[in-house]
Parts: C-alpha cells; sequence; structure tokens
C-alpha cells in the first residue's frame, strides 16, 4: 500500500518574530547586576513622571539567591502582558524619560528565576514549571490590588551582591519630589553647587528611527563624597565614571546616548561632557589639574578665552614655545636670558599642543619682538645733548634734568665719546665692523641700559646712572662689551657667550695698551 502524506494544518502566529529567553539571558550574563537592577528603578522613576512620588527597592537574600522588589507609586501598566514584549515601550515621546529601547525589564527578567509584577489588580507571574518557562496572567480581588507597580524578582545571585547594590542605589541622584528608599534607608538627595546650561547629543526617536540630536540641558555638579568615584548620571541614575580629576558627579537632566551594551556611554559623549563643564569648573582646577589629560582633550574645543585662561593657568603667563637652533642662534636661550618661560610642545598632549600653537608665540617671535621695541624705543627716543640745552619744550627740560643729574653736559658727552672709542676699539680688526655713532635716550622703560642697532648705533640709557657716574666701573665696561658683541652676533645665546668671553680679553688688552692714553683724554671720568 502506498504511504499517503497528509498536508500540515494551517499554523498561524502572532507576530513574526519569538525571542529566546536563554539567548536573551546569554547577551546579558556578564552585566554589573546593579546595571540590571538599574532598569527597575528607571522604570519606576519614568513612571513617577514630573509628579514626583515613591520608590522602594529591597535587595534581600532568599532562598539561596537575591530577591529583589521595586514598588513604586506611579502611572502603573495599562495593559501588563505588554511587559513580555521585548523592544515595546511606551517612551518614544520624550527625551527627558529615561526608558527608550523597550528592553530594560526584560534584560533582567531573562536573568531571574521566577518574578511577578503587580499592577492595580491585574498581576502577571514569571515561574519555572517542570523544567519549563511559563507566564501567567491573573485578575486580583479588589482587596488585593496594589496601586502603582510592584516587580518581584528571584536572582540567581550570590549574597555577597546586595552591599554592591545598596551602595549603588545610595549613590543615586534623587530628583526633587521623589522618595526613594533601599533597603529601609532613605536615599537622601544631594544639592547641586553648580547648574550649567549646555546643548548636547541625546536619544529621540524620530520618523521610525533612533537618532542623536542635540538639545539643551543642564548638568547639575554635585560634590562627590568620600569614597565616591565622580560619575556620569543620567536624570540622576549613575551611569560610568567621568573620567575627570574634579570633586564633582555630572548630573544630566536628559537622556545620555549609551554604548550598546547599556553600562557606559556612547564613545565620545565624555569629551563633549568635559568640554560642556570645562569653564566652569576652571578656577576650581589647581595648576596640576589644569595640565591633566581630560583638560587637554577638552580645550582645542572650548572658545578662545576659555583656551587662554587655560593656557596661563596650566603654563604661566609670560611664555613662549621652544624653537629648535637655527644656524648660530638660539632663540630659546635669548627668550630665556628676557625672563621668558619655554615650553616645549613635544612633551605636552595632542590637545594642549594645539592650544599652545594657537596662542602662544615661538621663542624666536618674542624674541624678536622684544628686540624690536627696544630697538624701536631707542630710536624714538634718543636725542642730542646739544639740542636739548637750546630747545625750550618741557621734554627737553626733563632731558636736561637727568643729564644734570648724572654729572652735566660736558660729562656725558665725555662718556658718549669714551664709549665711541672703546667699542670701536674693540671691533677693530673684526671684518665689516663699524665706527659706531652713539646717542641718548630713555630706556628703562623698555628694560634696558643701552641698546645696539643693525645699523651700528649705540644707544645708551640716559636714565642708568651708574653708566655716567661711574663710566670706567666693572658694570660699564661690560654694558659696553655686550653692547659691542651685537654687532658681531645680533642674539644672546650660546654663541652669544663666546664672543663676549673673546670681547673681553680684548677689552683687557685695549686697557693695558691704551690706559695711559684713556686717562689722558679723559681724565674726568677715571676719578672714581
Ligand atoms: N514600573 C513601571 N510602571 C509603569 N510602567 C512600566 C513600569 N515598568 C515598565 N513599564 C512599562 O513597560 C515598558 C517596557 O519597559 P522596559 O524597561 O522593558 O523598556 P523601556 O523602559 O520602555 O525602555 P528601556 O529599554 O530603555 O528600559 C515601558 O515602556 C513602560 O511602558
Ligand atoms: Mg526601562
Amino acid at each position: 500500500m502506498p504511504e499517503t502524506i497528509t498536508a500540515p494544518a494551517c499554523t498561524t502566529f502572532d507576530d513574526w518574530l519569538a525571542v529566546s529567553t536563554d539567548g536573551f539571558a546569554a547577551m546579558n550574563a556578564g552585566r554589573d547586576p546593579a546595571h540590571l537592577v538599574k532598569e527597575l528603578v528607571q522604570n519606576a522613576l519614568d513612571a513617577l513622571g514630573l509628579g514626583g512620588g515613591e520608590i522602594q527597592l529591597n535587595c534581600q537574600a532568599q532562598d539561596g539567591g537575591v530577591r529583589i522588589t521595586c514598588r513604586d507609586s506611579g502611572c502603573g501598566m495599562a495593559n501588563l502582558a505588554d511587559i513580555r514584549t521585548v523592544f515595546h515601550t511606551s517612551k518614544t515621546d520624550s527625551h527627558l524619560q529615561r526608558g527608550r529601547m523597550g528592553r530594560g525589564f526584560k534584560e533582567m527578567l531573562c536573568m531571574a528565576l521566577e518574578a511577578t509584577v503587580t499592577s492595580g489588580r491585574r498581576r502577571i507571574e514569571f515561574r519555572m514549571e517542570h523544567g519549563r518557562r511559563v507566564t501567567r496572567q491573573v485578575q486580583l480581588p479588589a482587596d488585593q490590588a496594589t496601586p502603582g507597580t510592584l516587580v518581584e524578582m528571584q536572582m540567581p545571585w550570590d549574597g555577597d551582591v546586595i552591599q554592591h547594590l545598596v551602595k549603588y542605589f545610595q549613590g543615586m541622584l534623587v530628583p526633587d519630589g521623589v522618595h526613594l528608599v533601599v533597603n529601609g534607608q532613605r536615599v537622601c538627595h544631594r544639592l547641586a553647587q553648580d547648574r550649567i546650561e549646555a546643548s548636547l547629543p541625546t536619544e529621540l526617536l524620530e520618523d521610525g528611527r533612533w537618532i542623536r540630536p542635540i538639545r539643551k540641558t543642564a548638568i547639575e555638579l554635585v560634590p562627590v563624597r568620600e569614597g565616591e568615584v565622580p560619575m556620569v548620571y543620567e536624570l540622576g541614575i549613575p551611569v560610568c565614571p567621568i573620567e575627570w580629576t574634579v570633586g564633582f558627579h555630572a548630573n544630566v537632566q536628559q537622556r545620555v546616548p549609551m554604548n550598546p551594551c547599556r553600562d557606559a556611554v556612547a564613545s565620545g559623549y565624555l569629551l563633549k561632557l568635559h568640554r560642556a563643564c570645562l569653564p566652569t569648573l576652571l578656577p576650581e582646577l589647581s595648576e596640576e589639574q589644569v595640565r591633566q589629560d581630560w583638560v587637554g582633550s577638552a580645550a582645542p574645543h572650548c572658545d578662545e578665552a576659555v583656551q587662554q585662561q587655560i593656557i596661563a593657568k596650566g603654563f604661566g603667563q609670560n611664555i613662549a614655545r621652544s624653537v629648535p637652533k637655527m644656524g648660530a642662534r638660539q632663540f630659546d636661550e635669548d627668550a630665556r636670558e628676557i625672563g621668558t618661560m619655554i615650553i616645549d610642545t613635544r612633551q605636552t598632549s595632542g590637545g594642549f599642543r594645539q592650544i599652545l600653537q594657537q596662542h602662544v608665540p615661538t621663542t624666536m617671535e618674542v624674541v624678536e619682538e622684544h628686540n624690536r621695541k627696544r630697538v624701536q624705543a631707542a630710536a624714538a627716543g634718543s636725542f642730542d645733548v646739544a639740542d636739548v640745552y637750546q630747545a625750550q619744550d618741557d621734554a627737553s627740560a626733563r632731558r636736561r634734568r637727568l643729564i644734570e643729574s648724572v654729572g652735566g653736559k660736558e660729562r656725558v658727552e665725555q662718556v658718549m665719546d669714551f664709549a665711541r672709542w672703546f667699542c670701536q676699539k674693540l671691533l677693530d680688526g673684526y671684518e665689516g665692523s663699524a665706527v659706531c655713532s652713539v646717542t641718548l635716550a630713555m630706556l628703562k622703560d623698555v628694560g634696558a641700559i643701552a641698546t645696539w642697532s643693525s645699523d651700528d648705533v649705540l644707544t645708551l640709557g640716559i636714565d642708568t646712572p651708574w653708566l655716567w657716574t661711574d663710566p670706567f666701573g666693572e658694570e660699564s665696561l661690560a654694558t659696553l662689551i655686550h653692547e659691542a658683541a651685537h654687532h658681531l652676533n645680533a642674539h644672546h645665546g650660546q654663541d652669544f657667550h663666546k664672543e663676549l668671553e673673546k670681547l673681553a680679553g680684548r677689552a683687557a688688552r685695549i686697557m693695558l695698551l691704551h690706559g695711559q692714553e684713556v686717562r689722558q683724554r679723559w681724565p674726568g671720568l677715571s676719578g672714581r
């Protein structure tokens, strides 16, 4: 007899997909229990909404595992059966609600040994019967109705985890109007020290797609307590360490974009948060804290004014960027000599390097500017001795007084004459050496005693008295030697110092050979 094959009867399913609870559990197996229980508290807070209310969380050792119960006085659940549906969510309308994916409750449920959710007169029970998972929904008598929602779950966790859970939830930043009790202990409200208005990415459902638009929000900076690590909070719930060196938590008042596992923020978010908080935190930071990496990374994205404050606080005011030796010129040494602090940007991290390059001059620029100012001041302010004794204006009167105070016209002219002779003698024998001319100026304002211009004009500061009262003294001769060396090598640094040593030897020789002549030509100058 041929076998008769009967076609299977038609079967219809309610939906396309079904979810394997075991598979879902495997996905969540490695997660921190606090992040799973957090999902229940998050749902409870969302259910309270802006009106506030009460949440009671209990974590107790029971039947060799841990029993978690979370009771809230919120809106309750109209259709309890929906709680089984992975990705079913009622929170698509606002970035001010914590939940969003329709996953949180199920992520914890799939790890549970059994669970019950009660809301109003409805109850849904998740049980293991004969090795199978079953779900049962029951209607309660009116006298057993539960206001809000009560979630109970038996977890296969070690009792040690309870301490960790209590610590985590005691660390919550409870929103206004919410009364949160964890294992019988109320979690106190904590005051924010600062509230920063910022624009940060958040998460929103738009046209059926999750997007991360920028939205205005507030970040509350709440001082950390002893033993706490500074954390990012999403609407009061701790998410992950904020990775900065100041003693504040940052409580963001809107949804925070998360990584796929939802146990840390999305990549790049911390940087944006640091950038938003940096201007407010800057006055609180020590010099050392300002040089920390998180500041360096955030700094290039801050306003120019903030970048300048970061540089001033972290690196100092009178600073320049090191440049390599250029031929015979060593700008770093020259800059150091005029009191500039030198920063080697090769030693700084990327973000700092970027803002230093933007705002801090190189040692070459600093030195050139310094010299330019000095020579300019010398040129602009230089005057002739004979002229000031003829002119009637106030400036000339002031100059005359200065000349008189250092010994009078004749002495000043003698000192200038000697200076010209001495410098020329120093330079004699050098190829292309010039017969310098000597002039006078007031140079104190530019921090100079004397200057030497590129066209070999020696300007002496009439406002440096010892130059005139003791022209053969060590300091005065050293000044002339120093200035003459500029003719040979118009900058400071290593090579300049070699030049100076040579000139010092030459100066000694000049005085040995010409001592007699000097005393005869300028008798009035040697008396001291
Ligand atoms: N305590 C509660 N009170 C009222 N409704 C709740 C409560 N817990 C869960 N719900 C309802 O169940 C839905 C699913 O919750 P679930 O935690 O799985 O996802 P979600 O909160 O929407 O998003 P997320 O995956 O981000 O947690 C919620 O959108 C909400 O409508
Ligand atoms: Mg949720």
